[in-house]
């Protein structure tokens, strides 16, 4: 792999072009909760006020020359909350998928979903095809969305997969490597995130993307999820644009 240097460019007065800024971004949407208890509101609230701050956040992608964005709505631990909080957010995803669905098309958004979808109510597995199959022909923003989702579960689940193959000879074992195996991922269709933002002030991944962001920049802001603006999400874009990425090879 070569080392792509974002460092070497002269800035030209902060205009975030197409070709130097951040292509994936991935975004650990942290704080909803705080948010809502700083309120005296209940948790929930705080999920439905992350909710809101998606579309914005998506609708500001082209302008900021971002093909895919991935989101973390839900993870593998994440079913270890309360009974009540779960079934909160499980209903605002299939009501999210509801009220989004059209918008999401007609602004050629292309969405997929991943994650272990096993877990999952049938029904709201049901509004996520059905998501998917609308907007795959789209060629707009790229908007992965990860619901019951955990990096370890992932590579997990793409080993049993890999090793099926291999059982029945679908696959010899001196053809693993990194490429097929990144091929049985959930995330085989897309690149590897260029930049994971993490926003509530946590400095840990918490079981995202551990595959494919080997070599992403990462960005942790103090910023609740609900709080997070397109002005900040174009900063920390910018500020992408400065970062040398060597890739374990020399600085430029
Ligand atoms: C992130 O917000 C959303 C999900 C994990 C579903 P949190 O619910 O984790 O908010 P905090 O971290 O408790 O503030
Ligand atoms: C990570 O946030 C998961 C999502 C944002 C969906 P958590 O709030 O679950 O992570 P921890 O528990 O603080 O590590
Ligand atoms: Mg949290």
């Amino acid at each position: 792999m070569s080392s792509q240097s974002n460092a070497v460019f002269a800035r030209p007065s902060q205009v975030i072009t197409d070709t130097y800024g951040p292509k994936h971004v991935a975004i650990i949407m942290d704080g909803n909760g705080r948010w809502a208890k700083a309120r005296g509101r209940p948790r929930l609230s705080g999920h439905h006020a992350g909710a809101r701050r998606v579309r914005q956040i998506v609708e500001s992608c082209p302008s900021l020359g971002i093909d895919y964005l991935t989101i973390f709505a839900f993870s593998t631990e994440n079913w270890k909350r309360t009974q009540t909080e779960v079934a909160g957010l499980m209903n605002l995803f299939r009501r999210y998928i509801l009220k989004e669905m059209n918008a999401l098309n007609m602004a050629d958004v292309r969405v997929l979903f991943v994650g272990d979808r096993i877990k999952l109510d049938p029904k709201l597995v049901t509004l996520m095809s059905e998501l998917e199959a609308l907007t795959a022909q789209n060629n707009g923003v790229n908007l992965t969305i990860a619901i019951n989702y955990g990096g370890r579960d992932e590579v997990a689940r793409a080993t049993r997969k890999l090793a099926e193959d291999v059982a029945s000879h679908r696959l010899s074992p001196s053809e693993v490597d990194e490429n097929t195996l990144a091929r049985y991922l959930d995330t085989h269709v897309l690149p590897d995130p260029d930049l994971v933002i993490r926003t509530s002030g946590e400095a840990r991944i918490s079981n995202f993307l551990l595959w494919q962001s080997a070599y992403s920049e990462y960005e942790f802001v103090d910023t609740l999820w609900p709080d997070f603006t397109v002005a900040e999400l174009k900063r920390l874009c910018q500020s992408y644009f400065f970062r040398e990425r060597r890739y374990g090879a020399i600085a430029t």
